[in-house]
Order: structure tokens, then sequence, then C-alpha cells
């Protein structure tokens, strides 16, 4: 790990330690990525190491964004520290976060469009955006992201060259999914991690298919986190609407 990076952690890890409301966490743990990103000499022997000792690439497991890079997650899950490489002309869904989070553009520019939601959350699948924010990032440039309906934005990158963003998130406070927003459509849906993904295409089809109810009961005696048991419990009520 360069000594950049390397101190860059370490001060991140003290912030997180004093335990600090989320404005005032954001507040002191900007200057410290800012210093971070004032070089990008640690970033190139990251490259390095991870091009040449393919050992790196290994240890990354599938996420939910296939452009993602995990440089570092802090022991006490305090924090965690990703780069983000934007292909020319692509843009991320509209999307909320399960954590707040510090994202810097680094190399080149990059846009990002925030939103408020107008609805309650109340109608399953539904909401409604007003834009509120739209911002061009300049490599140094900082944007912040507030955890839930807080946070929703989306990032595009507007040139024809290669983007990286540096983002780091904080304790989650939603673990197992993000949302995507559809505007045109006022919907909104859970998305998951592929292995997580696989799992609930299998319940939703389960659902939809005869006897689908005892497959579904049979597999809930397994341990299963909170949000695949709604998924399977959405899947079991669908089941039963379509019972003779
Ligand atoms: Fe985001």
């Amino acid at each position: 790990m360069h000594k950049d990076f390397e101190k860059f952690c370490h001060r991140f890890q003290e912030l997180t330690e004093k335990n600090e409301n989320i404005s005032v966490t954001l507040e002191k743990g900007i200057p410290i990525v800012q210093e971070l990103i004032s070089s990008d000499l640690w970033f190139r022997d990251f490259l390095k190491e991870a091009l040449i000792e393919r050992s790196w690439l290994k240890q990354q497991q599938p996420t939910l964004w296939p452009n993602e890079l995990t440089l570092y997650r802090s022991p006490d899950q305090s924090f965690l520290v990703l780069a983000y490489i934007w292909e020319p002309f692509s843009a991320d869904a509209i999307h909320d976060h399960g954590s707040w989070g510090i994202v810097a553009s680094f190399i080149n520019d990059i846009e990002e469009v925030k939103f408020r939601r107008q609805d309650d959350g109340t109608v399953a699948g539904y909401a409604e955006l007003e834009e509120t924010v739209t911002r061009v990032l300049k490599p140094g440039e900082i944007t912040c992201v507030l955890p839930l309906n807080a946070g929703i934005h989306q990032m595009e990158n507007l040139s024809g060259e290669i983007a990286v963003t540096l983002n780091v998130y904080g304790r989650t406070v939603r673990r197992g999914y993000l949302q995507y927003f559809d505007r045109e459509r006022k919907a909104v849906k859970r998305v998951y991690p592929p292995r997580t993904y696989k799992q609930v295409l299998m319940v939703r089809t389960a659902g939809v298919m005869g006897s689908g109810e005892d497959i579904l009961k049979g597999a809930l005696v397994n341990p299963l986190p909170d949000y695949v048991k709604e998924e399977y419990e959405a899947a079991i009520t669908v089941s039963k609407r379509r019972a003779p």
C-alpha cells in the first residue's frame, strides 16, 4: 500500500472512531479526501500492483456495480474506500445509498444530478422525484450523499475519456440492496449484488409457478437476512393469489 493511501486510511479510521454525527464526519472527512486526491501517485501505484500482481483482482467480490474497485475496507466496517471507473459517456441509474458518502472527482470531470423524493414512500414500487442540483465536478471537487431518500443521485461521464471518482462510504444503515429509480415511469425497485440477485430472481419465479408456495416455504427454514425474507413473503403472496 502506498504511504499516502495508508496515511489516508489511518486518518479516516481516527475520524470514524470519534463516532460524530454525519454532518461533522462529512465536514472533517472532506479535507482528508482532498489531501489524498491532490496527488495521483498512490493510485498509479495501486494500478501497477493490481495489474502486475494478479492476486488483487482475484480477491475482488462481485458487487452491484461492475465498474467498482474496492480499495480498502476498514476492519470495524466504519468506512469503505472505492474507486469507480467511468467509461466515456456512461451513466449510472438514479439510485440511493445505504450510508453517507464522500464522492470526489479524481481523474477527468463527472456530472452529478441530485434528486428529492416527493412521494411519502408508502406505495410499493412507486416513487416521484424532483431534480434539485446539477453540477459538473472537476478533478479535486467533492460532493456528499446522505443515506436512503436523503441522498438520491445520478452520476454521468459526459466526456469521451475515462473518468475516475474516489468514493468513501460510512457504516451501512441499510444492508443488502440499493434502490434504482425510474423517473419517467415513477417507479422504484430494489437492486441486489449478483449472488443475491440470482437468489431473488429464483424466489420470484417460484412465486409464479404451480406449487411455488411449497418450495418457498421449504426454503424459508434457512437462515436469511430480512431483506431476502421480504422477497420470499412477497413471492408467497403472489403464489397464493395465483393458486386455483
Ligand atoms: Fe451514488
